[in-house]
C-alpha cells in the first residue's frame, strides 16, 4: 500500500514528501474499513472507508481545511478546483504528473496517489515577497502579468500550469534533457480552465514566459506608461487604494501629489506606514464606479490632513521668510500632538434617474473568420482603443477593458439563456451555458489606452478634475447638486468595453452575408439596416443560430 516516490530531480514536487507520523482521518463508521493511503502536499494521509461519494475536493476543502482548492461548477466545467496529481507506476517505474478536477473524483480513487494544491505550491515555491510571504513562480509571473483580478479561478490555473511544467521537468530528468515547455502547448493545455475577469491574455503572456524562461512584461508600466515615467512615481510617492471587492480595483494607485493640489511641489512626502485599516464600502461595487469611488474616499482623507498641517505649511505670525519644508511641516506637527492618520468616505450621490451620467469613448476593431460549414468562429484580430483618461493604475484599466471585452464575446456569441415553459432555468451549468474559454478569445488582442493629456494641459485643469458634488442652498430645505470633473480626470473601464464585443458579432454577420453571396443569395449591401435585415442573426449568435442563418445548400456539401 505504500508507496515511496523515487525523488528523481531536486526541483521536483516529490522532494517535498516527507514521512511523517501518518494521519489518520476519521471518518465516524465503525465498520470493517479498508484503508486508503495517499499524500497531500508530501504528507501522508490514511482514510479507513471513506465514503463512495465522498469527492476530493470535498474533502480537501472541509477535512483538511485547504480551501484554496476552489468548487465553482462542481461538473468539470470551469477548472477552479483543479489540483495536481502525481502517480508512480510500478511496471514502468515511471511517475506521471497530471492535472485533475477534484469536484469529479471520488476520494476512495486516491489511493496510492499523490496529490498537490495550491497550499504546496506556495510552500514549494523559491521566492519570497517583500512581506515575507513564499511564492511560487508560476504565482509571481501571474501577479506580474496582470493575470489575476478576484482571484477565485486563480489557484486552478496556477496548478493546471504546474501539473504541466512537472510532467514537462519529469520526462526531461528521465530523458535527460531540460524538460523545456513551448508556447504553443501552453495555448492548447487549458482549455478546461474558465476565468470571468481577465480575458485570458494576461494569463497566457505570464505562463507562456515562463515556459521559454522570458521575462513578463508588467501590463501597466510596459502598455500605459511613457518611458521614465516609473522613476518619476516612485519619486512622488504613492497611496494604494484597497477595496475588498470588484475585478481588479484594488490594485488602483493614485498619485498623492495630484490628489494633494497644495502640497509643496517637488517636494515628496514621506508617508508614515500604519498597518491598513479596512473600512466598509459605502455603497455596492459595480456601475464601473468602485475605484473612483474609493479615490475620491482618498482624496477626502487627504483634505482632512491638509487642512491639519496648514497651520504648520503657512505659519501665520509672523510669516517665515521661505515656507517650510514639507518633512519640516509635518515633524512640526507630529510633535505637537497633530493625529496624521485620516480616514476618508464618499458615498456616490444617489439622484434617482441619471446615476452614471458622464461617458466614456472607445472603438473596436474585430477580424473574424467564419467556417460556412460549421459555423465555428475564429476571432483573428481585436484592437481596442479606448480614452481611459489619465489612467489610475493602466495595468488594472488595460486588464478591466479585456476582461470585459471577452464577457462581451460570450453575451454575443455563445451565452445563451433558456427557460423551460414553467420559467425554469434549462442552461444552469458549464454543459449547458458557455462562457468563452482561453481558445475563444482574439489570436491578437490589442488593447491601448489614449495617452493622457500633456503635462502643461493638466496643469491648467487640475482643479476641474479634482471631482466633487457641489451642493448650494437653495431654498428652504433644497439643495442644487452639480458634478464637477472626473477623479483625476480617469474613466470607466469596468464594464462600457463589454459592448465592443459587439465588432465581432458584427463581423460575423457581415461573414454570413458575403457566403450567402458566394451561393447567389442576397444583393449589394449599403447600410448597417440592410445588412440586420439581409442576415437575421439573434443575439447570442450561438453556433446553432449561426448555422441557420448561414442556410447552406445542401450543394455546398457536394465534394
Ligand atoms: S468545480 Fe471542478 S471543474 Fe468546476
Ligand atoms: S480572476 Fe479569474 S474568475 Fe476572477
Amino acid at each position: 500500500m505504500q508507496h515511496v516516490f523515487p525523488l528523481a530531480y531536486s526541483a521536483s514536487p516529490l522532494s517535498t514528501v516527507d514521512e511523517p507520523s501518518i494521519p489518520t482521518v476519521n471518518n465516524g463508521n465503525d465498520s470493517p474499513s479498508h484503508v486508503i493511503l495517499f499524500y497531500v502536499n508530501g504528507r501522508r494521509y490514511q482514510l479507513p472507508s471513506p465514503p463512495p461519494t465522498l469527492l476530493l475536493a470535498a474533502f480537501l476543502r472541509d477535512t483538511l481545511r485547504l480551501t484554496g482548492t476552489k468548487i465553482g461548477c462542481g461538473e468539470g466545467g470551469c477548472g477552479a478546483c483543479t489540483v495536481m496529481l502525481g502517480s508512480y507506476d510500478r511496471r514502468t517505474e515511471k511517475v506521471t504528473f497530471q492535472a485533475i478536477n477534484a469536484c469529479l473524483r471520488p476520494i476512495c480513487s486516491m489511493d496510492g496517489f499523490a496529490i498537490w494544491t495550491v497550499e504546496g505550491l506556495t510552500k514549494a515555491g523559491g521566492e519570497v515577497t517583500p512581506e515575507g510571504e513564499h511564492v511560487h513562480p508560476i504565482q509571481s509571473r501571474l501577479v506580474a502579468a496582470g493575470g489575476t483580478q478576484c482571484g477565485f479561478c486563480t489557484p486552478g490555473w496556477c496548478m493546471a500550469m504546474y501539473g504541466l511544467v512537472s510532467q514537462r521537468q519529469q520526462e526531461g530528468a528521465e530523458g535527460g534533457t531540460e524538460g523545456g515547455l513551448r508556447k504553443e502547448e501552453v495555448e492548447r493545455a487549458f482549455a478546461g480552465n474558465l476565468c470571468r475577469c481577465t480575458g485570458y491574455r494576461p494569463i497566457l503572456e505570464a505562463f507562456k514566459s515562463l515556459a521559454e524562461g522570458e521575462g513578463v512584461k508588467e501590463g501597466g508600466k510596459e502598455r500605459g506608461k511613457g518611458e521614465g515615467e516609473d522613476e518619476e512615481d516612485e519619486e512622488e510617492g504613492w497611496v494604494k487604494v484597497d477595496c475588498s471587492m470588484g475585478r481588479g480595483e484594488g490594485g488602483a494607485l493614485v498619485d498623492l501629489e495630484d490628489m494633494c493640489t497644495s502640497l509643496p511641489p517637488s517636494l515628496p512626502p514621506s508617508l508614515p506606514s500604519p498597518p491598513p485599516r479596512r473600512i466598509p464600502n459605502s455603497t455596492g461595487t459595480g456601475g464601473s464606479s468602485t475605484s473612483e469611488a474609493a479615490v475620491q474616499a482618498v482624496l477626502n482623507a487627504c483634505d482632512i490632513l491638509l487642512a491639519r498641517l496648514q497651520p504648520f505649511l503657512s505659519p501665520p505670525d509672523p510669516p517665515p521668510s521661505s515656507p517650510p519644508t514639507w518633512s519640516a511641516a509635518v515633524q512640526a506637527a507630529a510633535a505637537e500632538g497633530v493625529n496624521l492618520a485620516a480616514e476618508g468616505w464618499f458615498a456616490p450621490p444617489t439622484d434617482r434617474g441619471a446615476p452614471f451620467d458622464y461617458f466614456v469613448y472607445c472603438s473596436a476593431f474585430s477580424e473574424v473568420e467564419l467556417d460556412l460549414l460549421t459555423g465555428e468562429v475564429t476571432i483573428a484580430a481585436s484592437t481596442i482603443v479606448y480614452d481611459a483618461g489619465r489612467s489610475l493604475n493602466p495595468q488594472v484599466d488595460i486588464g478591466q477593458i479585456e476582461g470585459a471585452f471577452v464577457q462581451g464575446l460570450g453575451y454575443y456569441l455563445t451565452e445563451e439563456v433558456e427557460f423551460d415553459p414553467e420559467g425554469r432555468l434549462l442552461t444552469n451549468g458549464t454543459w449547458h451555458y458557455k462562457p468563452p474559454g482561453v481558445n475563444d478569445i482574439p489570436l491578437h488582442f490589442d488593447v491601448s489606452l489614449l495617452p493622457p493629456l500633456s503635462a502643461a494641459v493638466e496643469a491648467g485643469t487640475r482643479e476641474q478634475r479634482r471631482s466633487r458634488t457641489k451642493v448650494e442652498k437653495v431654498g428652504q430645505g433644497e439643495e442644487k447638486k452639480e458634478k464637477e470633473g472626473l477623479i483625476l480626470s480617469s474613466k470607466a473601464t469596468g464594464e462600457p468595453p463589454f459592448m465592443l464585443a459587439s465588432s465581432a458579432y458584427f463581423g460575423v454577420v457581415a461573414a454570413i452575408r458575403e457566403g450567402k453571396r458566394e451561393w447567389g443569395q442576397g444583393g449589394e449591401c449599403t447600410s448597417g439596416e440592410t445588412l440586420a435585415k439581409e442576415v437575421p442573426l439573434a443575439i447570442s449568435a450561438t453556433i446553432k443560430k449561426r448555422i441557420e442563418a448561414i442556410d447552406v445548400p445542401v450543394e455546398a456539401f457536394v465534394l
